[in-house]
């Protein structure tokens, strides 16, 4: 059964069919209702109660939920926000004023109530209408069936947290022990974008990203994570602690950012959470703990929510970022700047049309179209998902590389290549379309990620989307090289030789150690170019050395001369 669109048990109807047959006046309600629950304005207005009395007497039916996409509508349930209540309780915590933003149905603010004693005070924010109601009914239920439940002063505030100053309720609440409990909103500004939604903050660039940044998707950000700082903004002076359940990447993230923001946070933790049995959604997610007003701290101790397993140690460590301080200790001696300058993939943001599949001597885009373009500007094209094997010689698709640099003149297409022509300028409406605005104001069917390096025969690769840290070498198909998109990271080599030892040294233990405890093997993209750039291959060289490991692989003594030569001239090697 609804009323305002809000779920309601039939023995709450009972309740309020019982009770509010002979009230006419609002106070009186209100008065009735907080004397049980300590709900404040049960009532906002007069149209409520008539509204709510006439329901009932309709006994209203169920209705169909709206499409809550844009407001990142994940209801925590009740075994989830009582466990989390449990865990705080059984840490010692007992505040007297708890706060949740974004309460949705208020499981947390009924599974608080349920196990806190010293209650003072209760505030719940939420922007969905039928939400606020199913909070108050929840707790006017469990006052009705639990007359001894600690009874504090509750308010169930209908309202945008972003129009919500919380920097006051801060200020007025200080004296208390102050628990902000919650799960905000699952949602990204970019996907909020594509739903044409507003539900954002005013300032939407939070993190004041620039430029190429803000193009690329850095701007892109979390809602959950721009609520999160501004209730440690907030809050970070009041004596209490702050439990979140959100998507891995916000802790990662503002533990990254505290080395600036400086928080007065400490006793930061991450309780890992299994997102698939909870709100059956395939992301990581975690229970974010931490104590407010705390000289700032920079790590945090990771476990698993459920076993309480000890995982890592992550955060701020001898001036890194790092994904394990243990694992660090023992590989930091490899965290520098490479030698050779990783590169990304070649970018076109035209799938469909660039990239073909081999059919009996023809060739088939992603339109199913036929075409039989000249040879010469076709390559072999690896993706991630082919860079599993430790060598990779053979290749799935096929792409039209139209420039050897970025921004060539793509003129001569037409003059040396007139059936490769003919197919680009049919499709030239899908390459315009192209929203990206790298693309603007540069030839006909521009790409991007490609120069000199793009054609070394021989590539040492690794995905950026995946867990596995392993590279791959990458051969050349009848002395053709293969090219990578833009979701891997390479540095190419003119002989085998060469890319045989460079690979020998990324997959030696003591790289691979390095690796593990740099990367966050929970995010989107684990493995960057800043992250490759990281691994000082002269230093991994000189250790592999001492040990002569590799004392099979001719042309490891002129490997190394690669690194001095490099010192001599204090150049990077780009060309690789
Ligand atoms: C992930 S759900 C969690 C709800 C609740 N905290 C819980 O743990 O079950 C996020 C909630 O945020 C609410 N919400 C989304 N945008 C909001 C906004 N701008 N202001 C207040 N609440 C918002 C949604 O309606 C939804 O109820």
């Amino acid at each position: 059964m609804t009323i305002f669109e809000a779920n309601i048990s039939t023995f709450l109807m009972d309740f309020f069919k019982t009770n509010l047959k002979k009230i006419k006046a609002i106070k009186d309600a209100n008065d009735l209702l907080e004397g049980i629950s300590g709900i404040k304005s049960f009532f906002k207005n007069d149209k409520e109660l008539v509204e709510l009395k006439n329901k009932i007497k309709e006994h209203t039916s169920t209705f169909e939920e709206p499409n809550r996409r844009a407001y990142g509508d994940f209801q925590t349930n009740e075994d989830l926000a009582a466990n989390v209540v449990e865990h705080l309780f059984n840490n010692g915590q007992s505040p007297q004023f708890v706060i949740e933003p974004t309460c949705g149905k208020g499981r947390f603010i009924h599974a608080v109530l349920k196990r806190f004693t010293e209650l003072e005070k209760v505030v719940g924010i939420e922007i969905y209408y039928p939400y606020v109601w199913e909070t108050k009914f929840g707790i006017l239920e469990l006052f009705l069936k639990d007359k001894h439940t600690c009874k504090p002063e509750i308010e169930i505030i209908h309202e945008d947290i972003f129009n919500f100053d919380l920097n006051s309720l801060a200020k007025e609440n200080k004296h208390l022990d102050t628990l902000v409990i919650g799960n905000p909103p699952w949602v990204t500004s970019s996907e909020l974008s594509t739903l044409n939604s507003n539900n954002l903050p005013k300032k939407s660039n939070f993190k004041s990203h620039k430029g190429i940044d803000a193009i690329t998707g850095k701007g892109n950000f979390d809602i959950g994570e721009f609520i999160s700082i501004q209730v440690l903004k907030n809050f970070d002076e009041c004596k209490g602690t702050f439990a979140f359940l959100v998507k891995n990447s916000v802790v990662k993230n503002i533990l990254h950012g505290q080395w600036k923001t400086k928080y007065k946070i400490g006793n930061i933790r991450k309780l890992n959470i299994d997102a698939k049995k909870e709100f059956n959604v395939s992301v990581d997610a975690c229970l974010f703990l931490t104590s407010f007003n705390l000289s700032p701290e920079f790590t945090c101790r990771e476990t698993d929510f459920y076993s309480h397993k000890e995982i890592t140690e992550f955060g701020w460590h001898k001036n890194k970022f790092v994904y394990s301080i243990q694992g660090y200790n023992k590989a930091e001696n490899l965290d520098g700047k490479s030698s050779f300058v990783w590169r990304q993939g070649m970018k076109h943001d035209c799938s469909k049309i660039m990239e073909l599949d081999r059919c009996n001597g023809h060739f088939i885009n992603g339109y199913k179209e036929e075409l039989t373009p000249e040879k010469n500007l076709l390559y072999g094209l690896l993706k991630s998902s082919d860079l599993k094997n430790e060598v990779i010689k053979s290749y799935r698709k096929t792409t039209i590389v139209t420039q050897k640099k970025i921004g060539q003149d793509t003129s001569y297409i037409k003059r040396e290549y007139p059936k490769t022509y003919h197919y680009l300028n049919k499709n030239r409406a899908y390459f315009d379309k192209r929203k990206s605005s790298i693309y603007r104001g540069k030839p006909p069917f521009s790409i991007f990620g490609i120069g000199d390096y793009s054609f070394a025969k021989y590539k040492v690769a690794i995905s950026g989307m995946y867990k596995r840290t392993t590279f791959s070498l990458v051969l050349p198909e009848n002395d053709k090289p293969l090219m990578l998109d833009d979701t891997c990271y390479f540095i190419g080599f003119e002989t085998i030789k060469e890319a045989k030892i460079a690979q020998k040294i990324l997959n030696s233990n003591i790289v691979q150690s390095f690796l593990k405890a740099i990367i966050f093997s929970d995010a989107k993209r684990p493995i960057t170019k800043d992250v490759l750039m990281r691994i000082d291959l002269k230093k991994a060289y000189a250790i592999l050395d001492l040990e002569a490991e590799t004392s099979e692989l001719s042309g490891w003594r002129l490997f190394g001369e690669k690194f001095n030569k490099k010192e001599e001239n204090s150049n990077q090697m780009t060309l690789f």
